[in-house]
C-alpha cells in the first residue's frame, strides 16, 4: 500500500518503507526469508510477502497483516515451496492508508518472470509509471515499487542481461530505495542495490544472503559486505560481483559483523521489551567501559574528533533526534549546560529541517538515534554539514547510514534492540551524555573537579543501582494492576525529569495505548489542571534535589482536585503515604543522575500495563522501530 507524506516542497509523495531478504545458495530457501522477515519485523508489520523460483518458475506468496499470515499461506503449500533454493521477501510498514495484499511485495511485471522487493520511495513513480502503461505494462498495484518490476522487464527484454537490467533501471528511478531483484529466466541469480536505504550482504559457504539489517541474517553468517549508494550486487551460489551504476567492477569490503545471535533470543523472558530493560544495568557497564576509568582520571572519548581548541570555543550546540533519543536528548541538555555551560537547543528532527536553522563552524550538531536510520534525523544532520557544523553521532548502530555521516561517532553499545519500544538504547543514550558532557567539562574546566567527581562517582555506582530497582519490581506491578484501566494518564517533573515524564508517557501510549502526557509540574496549573478528577492518574517523579518542594506543592494541587496520585520516588518521607495512593520507590541517587533510575520504573509500568491489557508489547499497533521515511 502507498504511504502519503509531505515532503520540503509540500507536495505529497508516496512512498514505502520495510525491510528487505533474499536468500541464494544450497538450502531451502522458506524458512531462512520467514526467518530473516522474523528478525526484521520490527521495521514494519502490516504485510509481508516472498518470490521463490519453483522448479523454474517464478511464484509470489503475500498477506496483509502480521508475517504470521504469511507463514499460515506458505505452510498450506510447504512441500512445494521448500524447493526453491533462492528467494526474496519483504516486510512492510505503511504510513497512510489500509495496506492490502495487492499492495504487498514482491512486485512482478506483466509476464510474471520478474519479482522485486524494496524498502524506499521511488520519487519519479508517477511519470515512469505513466509511461510504462503507454508501452503497455499493465499495473496491478498503486505502490510506486511495481514501476521497478516493470522496468527491470523491460530492459531486460532488451539486454537479457539481469544486472544491466536493474543498472539501467536504477539510471532512470529517482529516490531512495534497496532492491533485491529475480527474474524466472536467470536461475539462481538475484541482483540486489541500493540508494540511501540500508542493505547488506551476508557471505555463507556457497551461499548468500541479503538484508537490510543484521538481524537477519547473523544467526547464519557473521561475514558480511555493506552495499554502498549506487553499487550493485549479483549473487549466484559461488559467486558475488560488485559493480558501480557506470558498469566498473569494484573491490569487495568484507567484514566481521560485530554481533551475537544470542542477541535475539528473549533468553527466558516472556518479551524482548522485559529482556531489554533488564539488559540496562550490563548496558551502562559497557558504556563507561574504557571511558570512565577512576573518578581521578579524565574521561577518554576517542571518538570524538572534534579539537579540544574548537570543543572549548563553541558557541552552541543543537541536538536533533526522534522519538525516545529526543528525550535522551532533552536529558542531554540539561547536563550539557549544566557542566560545560554552553547553550544547547534540543528539536525534533523533523521540525528542524523545515525551517531557516541557524548554525555555522562553531555549532556542534549532535544526532541521535538507536538505528541511525531514521531519515527526518539524517536530512538534519545533511543540512547542518552544509552549513559547515561538526557532526556528532551518538548511536547504537556504528554501521548505519547516520554514522557515516558522522565527524565524531559516539557509538553506545546497547547491542540489538529487537523491542519496538526503545529502553536500552535511550539508557545508553543518556549515559553517553553524561559522559560527553564531562568530557567536555574536564577541556573546557567549566564545572570543578569535586562535582565532576561525584558525578563519576555516581554514574560508577549506578549499575548495581539499577540491579535494584530491577529486583524490586512489586510496588510497579501493584500500581500497574491498580491503573490498567485508566484511559488517561499524567507524568509531572521538573528540571532534569521533565524527560522522564514525556518518556515515561510515551512507553505508556506505545504499547498500552492509553493517553498518555509528560508535564513539567508548574504547567500544570495553566490549563492541564482542568482535566484532573477522581478518574485521572497523576504520577510525580519526586527526587530529591533543587525542585523536590516544588513538585510537592504541584502534586498537592492536583490532589486537590482529586486526581489519583502516584508518587516514584528516592524520598522515604513518610508525610507522603497521606498524599499518594501508590508508591514506587528507587534507591537514593544525586538528583543530577536520576534520570538514569527514575526511568526504569515507568519502563515496567507501561510494559505491565500492556501485559495486563493483552496488548502486543513487542509489535505495538502502527508503529515501526526504524522510520526511514520523512
Ligand atoms: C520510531 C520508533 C521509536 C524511536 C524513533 C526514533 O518512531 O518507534 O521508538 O524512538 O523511531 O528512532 P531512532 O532509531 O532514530 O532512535
Amino acid at each position: 500500500m502507498l504511504e502519503l507524506i509531505y515532503y520540503k516542497n509540500h507536495i505529497k509523495r508516496e512512498v514505502d518503507m520495510c525491510g528487505i531478504v533474499g536468500y541464494v545458495g544450497e538450502k531451502s530457501a522458506l524458512d531462512i526469508l520467514l526467518e530473516g522477515l522474523t528478525n526484521l519485523e520490527y521495521r514494519g508489520y502490516d504485510s509481508a510477502g516472498i518470490a521463490v523460483n519453483v522448479d523454474g518458475k517464478v511464484e509470489l506468496y503475500k498477506a496483509e497483516g502480521k508475517l504470521q499470515n504469511l507463514k499460515d499461506l506458505t505452510s498450506e503449500q510447504r512441500e512445494h515451496i521448500i524447493r526453491s533454493k533462492i528467494g526474496i521477501g519483504h516486510i512492510r510498514w505503511a504510513t497512510h492508508g489500509a495496506p492490502t495484499t495487492i499492495n504487498a511485495h514482491p512486485h512482478s511485471c506483466n509476464c510474471g518472470r520478474v519479482a522485486v522487493v524494496h524498502n524506499g520511495i521511488i520519487e519519479n513513480y508517477k511519470e515512469l509509471r505513466a509511461k510504462l502503461e503507454k508501452e503497455g505494462c499493465v499495473f496491478r498495484s498503486q505502490t510506486d515499487t511495481e514501476t521497478v518490476a516493470h522496468l527491470v522487464a523491460k530492459k531486460y527484454a532488451e539486454t537479457k542481461d539481469l544486472t544491466e537490467a536493474v543498472r539501467l533501471a536504477t539510471m532512470e528511478i529517482e529516490g531512495a530505495y534497496a532492491l533485491a531483484v529475480i527474474h524466472q529466466d536467470v536461475k539462481n541469480t538475484i541482483v540486489a542495490t541500493r540508494r540511501n536505504a540500508p542493505l547488506l550482504v551476508g557471505i555463507g559457504e556457497g551461499e548468500f544472503y541479503i538484508a537490510s539489517d543484521v538481524p537477519a541474517i547473523i544467526q547464519y553468517t557473521k561475514t558480511a559486505m555493506y552495499l554502498d549508494d549506487n553499487q550493485i550486487v549479483t549473487l549466484t551460489p559461488k559467486t558475488m560481483k560488485l559493480i558501480d551504476i557506470n558498469n566498473n567492477e569494484l573491490p569487495q569490503k568484507i567484514e566481521t559483523l560485530p554481533w551475537e545471535p544470542v542477541a535475539l533470543s528473549k533468553m527466558g523472558y516472556k518479551h524482548f521489551m522485559l529482556k531489554e530493560i533488564h539488559e540496562q544495568p550490563d548496558v551502562v557497564r559497557n558504556v563507561l567501559g574504557g571511558k570512565l576509568r577512576t573518578i581521578d582520571e579524565n574521561i577518554i572519548l576517542n571518538e570524538v574528533t572534534l579539537n579540544k581548541d574548537s570543543l572549548k570555543h563553541l558557541g552552541r550546540i543543537q541536538i536533533v533526534a526522534c522519538g525516545t533519543s529526543l528525550h535522551a536528548a532533552m536529558v542531554g541538555k540539561y547536563i550539557i549546560e549544566e557542566l560545560c555551560g554552553i547553550a544547547v537547543d534540543v528539536e525534533p528532527s523533523s521540525e528542524y529541517i523545515y525551517r531557516t536553522t541557524v548554525g555555522d563552524e562553531k555549532t556542534l550538531v549532535i544526532g541521535v538515534s538507536q538505528s541511525g536510520e531514521t531519515a527526518d534525523t539524517i536530512t538534519a544532520v545533511r543540512q547542518a554539514k552544509a552549513r559547515g557544523s561538526h557532526i556528532l553521532i551518538i548511536t547504537n548502530r556504528p554501521d548505519s547510514t547516520m554514522a557515516r555521516e558522522a565527524g565524531s561517532l559516539v557509538p553506545v553499545n546497547a547491542g540489538i534492540e529487537v523491542s519496538v519500544a526503545a529502553t536500552k538504547s535511550y539508557m545508553a543514550q543518556v549515559i553517553s551524555f553524561y559522559l560527553l558532557a564531562i568530557y567536555i567539562a574536564e577541556i573546557k574546566q567549566s564545572a570543578s573537579k569535586d562535582e565532576l567527581q561525584k558525578i563519576k562517582r555516581e554514574l560508577i555506582l549506578l549499575p548495581q543501582k539499577l540491579e535494584k530497582v530491577l529486583s524490586h519490581k512489586e510496588d510497579v506491578q501493584s500500581c500497574a494492576r491498580k491503573f490498567s484501566n485508566s484511559k488517561d494518564f499524567i507524568f509531572i517533573a521538573r528540571g532534569i525529569n521533565f524527560p522522564t515524564a514525556l518518556e515515561g508517557a510515551l512507553k505508556l501510549k506505545e504499547i498500552s495505548y492509553i493517553n498518555a502526557t509528560g508535564y513539567t509540574a508548574g504547567e500544570l496549573k495553566h490549563g492541564p489542571i482542568a482535566m484532573l478528577d477522581e478518574s485521572m492518574p497523576v504520577l510525580a517523579i519526586l527526587m530529591k534535589g533543587k525542585v523536590y518542594d516544588k513538585i510537592l506543592s504541584n502534586a498537592e494541587e492536583a490532589r486537590a482536585r482529586n486526581a489519583r496520585m502516584i508518587a516514584l520516588t528516592n524520598s522515604e518521607d513518610s508525610k507522603l503515604n497521606e498524599l499518594f495512593e501508590s508508591i514506587i520507590r528507587i534507591p537514593d541517587v544525586d538528583e543530577t543522575l536520576s534520570p538514569v533510575l527514575a526511568i526504569v520504573p515507568l519502563q515496567l509500568l507501561a510494559y505491565y500495563i500492556a501485559e495486563f491489557l493483552g496488548k502486543d508489547v513487542d509489535q505495538p499497533r502502527n508503529l515501526a522501530k526504524s522510520v526511514t521515511v520523512e
